[in-house]
């Protein structure tokens, strides 16, 4: 169950939310019957049926190959296809699964930057040990993805020779189109699919997140159960259901000059869903020049970086803190100390856990004072049912954020923008015309 919770704000009431009503019927209605801007990736929305039982088995199976025969997982992919797989393995399996020795393969990520050292690093942390790639890109041709799957199909194919090297590489790509896809059948990768009504950044329910997850040893079908709870949950309600009163309440800031939302966690486990949020929210709604813009923090560490900012700075933005309910049963106990000579003897007893909710509280209480407000997201906590329930409630708030902004919530036109200065700049074939005007201004900087 996620909840959502915004009375602490100043100065808000029922009439601020009543405002948005007709935009909020008209969201509602594009969400429901599938006819608003971008209607042709809402194929997300039913995930109840997706990805399909055959594929879903297959999914599972090739988990289950690949944690049988080998150590490593490099997942190949950028934006949506990795931050997902990694937000999801990390928040349940923690940052540090790689080093937990509990059974599981390793899961690296790749291809999502042009970084060599980082390359190089991961693959000599492979050495003496038994290694797959799954290569995920819907396009099929990610410079980042593309160049990094080409290092390594090399070191594959020198490890392990062809066939073996292809039995080890995975694809999860366009069902019909794309160099990857092309690539795949010529050296008969074994091939998922990433549906062509699912953009990248609401991918994770689909082959993209679900594979690298059940290969960390996620229990994909809790994740998936959530998801689909969720969604039930949502389409059973009214308008006032909490996920549209999170979308609404975004709007309500920005119409009132909050250009930042702050997605507050206490849990550094959740930094990289913080990750995949931004890319959710910020390729959504960040577009003719409107949108909020989606940033993450991690408390109480950035409270000894941002918190002065956010306490005392430009009055720019508001908090949404997401907030495990259930509390960790194995939090650590602070001992007592006879000595007591740090002073501490006042929280003897006391679970960590329980000194980070009312570092929460008292954080809250004093940026409010300081003129920011924080709404908070109730879901249950660290296990892969909570979190499907999570994901889902995002991707349905951004949605019908996104309508209410009215803007298409499943376009990205901005994002080709670099790649055709880059292309031009690395001489690719068919961008040789903007090259000279480039150099010109390069010359300039
Ligand atoms: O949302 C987007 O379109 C991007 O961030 C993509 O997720 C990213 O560029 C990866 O694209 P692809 O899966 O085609 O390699």
């Amino acid at each position: 169950m996620v909840n959502f919770r915004y009375k602490q704000f100043e100065n808000l009431s029922e009439s601020d939310f009543k405002a948005f009503d007709d935009r909020l019927v008209q969201a509602d209605k594009y969400f429901r019957e599938k006819n608003g801007p971008g209607n042709d990736f809402l194929g997300w929305r039913d995930l109840g049926v997706r990805p399909d039982g055959e594929e879903y088995a297959r999914i599972k199976a090739c988990a289950e190959r690949i944690r049988a025969n080998s150590d490593v997982l490099i997942v190949v992919g950028i934006g949506g296809s990795y931050l997902g797989a990694r937000a999801v393995i990390e928040y349940l399996k923690t940052p540090y699964h790689n080093q937990l020795k509990d059974g599981n393969p390793e899961v690296y990520f790749l291809g999502n930057s042009f970084s060599g050292g980082e390359l190089n690093a991961i693959l000599s942390l492979c050495e003496g040990k038994r290694v797959s790639l799954n290569v995920i890109s819907k396009s099929g041709t990610t410079t980042e993805s593309a160049v990094a799957f080409r290092i390594l199909r090399e070191y594959m194919e020198k490890r392990y020779g062809r066939k073996e090297a292809a039995e080890r590489t995975v694809a999860t790509t366009d069902a019909n189109r794309g160099a990857l896809l092309s690539l795949a059948k010529q050296e008969g990768y074994e091939c998922f699919v990433i549906p062509d009504d699912v953009g990248g950044r609401f991918s994770v329910l689909t082959a993209v997140g679900l594979l690298p997850a059940a290969v960390a040893g996620v229990d994909t079908d809790a994740l998936l159960q959530g998801a689909i709870d969720q969604r039930e949950s949502i389409m059973n309600a009214g308008l006032d259901n909490p996920c549209y009163r999170y979308a609404v309440l975004r709007n309500i800031m920005l119409s009132r000059g909050k250009t930042n939302e702050l997605l507050v966690s206490y849990d550094p486990d959740f930094r990289f869903m913080g990750e995949w949020y931004k890319q959710l929210l910020g390729e959504s709604e960040g577009k003719d020049k409107k949108g909020l813009f989606p940033a993450s923090v991690t408390y109480s560490s950035d409270l000894h970086s941002l918190g002065q900012f956010v306490q005392d700075g430009s009055p720019i933005m508001f908090e949404t803190i997401v907030r495990a309910v259930n509390p960790d049963p194995k939090s650590p106990v602070i001992p007592f100390d006879e000595a007591n000579g740090d002073g501490l003897n006042f929280l003897a007893g006391v679970t960590m856990d329980e000194i980070n909710e009312k570092a929460m509280l008292g954080t809250l209480l004093a940026h409010r004072d300081g003129g920011t407000d924080s709404a908070i997201i109730d879901f249950g906590g660290k296990d892969a049912y909570s979190l499907g329930e999570l994901i889902y409630f995002f991707f349905a708030a951004c949605a019908v954020s996104g309508y209410i902004l009215q803007v298409n919530p499943f376009d990205q036109p901005g994002v080709e923008a670099y790649k055709k200065n880059m292309f031009a700049l690395l001489g690719k074939p068919g961008y040789e015309e903007g090259k000279a005007e480039l150099m010109e201004k390069i010359a300039s900087i």
